[in-house]
């Protein structure tokens, strides 16, 4: 199966989502951290976006939902995290991953390989451009910590069995992570139904704005944060809240989903087309 990418690199910002998110540019400016009323003017609006995250991806009320700057620091954050709080004193030192993840993973378990000591399995993907859960099985060993798989990727749109990788992690015990990137907004996600632990995702991939990204955190698991500072996000991620931006996420996040089926059915159709006429030629 295949996610349809209606474009990959970026998408256009949805006109109704820039209306959503003007009113946070110029007349309600403030911090929502700060106790004026210019700060908690914005409350109801930031409510509203992060309830449109929660459903946008099928989290529940015990789970969290982190904002950050691109799924390139959430990436950043779960593994560099998940290393300080189960690898640098711990007994775990190994990690599972593709060969076809996006550089902010791939780099991110390079530097990890290379400056603490960490063991990264490179798993290839099979002629399908896909790895199977009874593969990602085979490699887990009682010192791997994480499994980090891509939901769908961004040069093929094929999408892994996340569902099944979710099942062996679950039953042996190891925290998974996917980077969501590819599939959250184009094809139907509910962490719910799944055992993940953690999950990145980025507005600009779903017609909302670029410099906002997220991470999904199951049952709000402890996570050393990457970001110290003002402790904005329960401490979790600390840094002025891009309130425009997380307002356009919600509500590109809302468009994206609503009907998600027929979008998907309109796209293949393009995609097939064009695949077809290729053919011919
Ligand atoms: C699969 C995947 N992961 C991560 C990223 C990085 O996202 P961001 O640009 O929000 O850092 C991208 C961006 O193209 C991507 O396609």
């Amino acid at each position: 199966m295949q996610v349809y990418l209606d474009n990959n690199a970026t998408t256009k910002l949805d006109p109704k989502v820039l209306e959503a998110m003007m009113p946070y540019f110029t007349d309600m400016y403030g911090n929502p951290n700060s106790l004026h009323k210019f700060g908690t003017l914005t409350h109801p609006a930031l409510r509203k976006a992060i309830d449109q995250v929660y459903t946008g991806i099928g989290a529940n009320d015990n789970d969290d939902i982190v904002f950050t700057s691109c799924a390139t620091e959430s990436n950043n954050w779960v593994l560099k995290s998940v290393w300080a709080d189960l690898m640098q004193h711990g007994d775990k030192n190994h990690i599972v991953t593709t060969e076809v993840e996006h550089p902010s993973i791939l780099s991110t378990c390079k530097y990890l390989e290379e400056e603490c000591g960490v063991k990264v399995t490179y798993l290839p993907v099979n002629e399908e451009g896909i790895v199977e859960a009874h593969t990602v099985k085979s490699f887990i060993t009682d010192r791997t910590a994480l499994v980090s798989i891509m939901w769908a990727n961004n040069e093929t749109g094929m999408i892994f069995p996340m569902k099944e990788i979710s099942d062996v992690c679950k039953d042996k015990g190891v925290l998974l992570h996917t980077d969501g990137v590819q599939a959250v907004g184009k094809i139907p996600v509910n962490v719910s139904q799944m055992d993940i632990a953690f999950m990145s995702f980025s507005a600009h991939k779903f017609h909302g704005p670029k410099g906002v990204g997220a991470l999904y955190i199951k049952h709000s698991r402890k996570l050393t944060p990457l970001l110290h500072g003002g402790d904005q996000m329960g401490g979790r991620r600390s840094g002025t809240l891009n309130v425009p931006g997380i307002i356009g996420m919600g509500e590109a996040l809302e468009i994206a989903t609503t009907d998600i089926e027929t979008k998907m059915a309109s796209i293949a159709k393009l995609r097939n087309r064009i695949e077809d006429e290729l053919l011919k030629l």
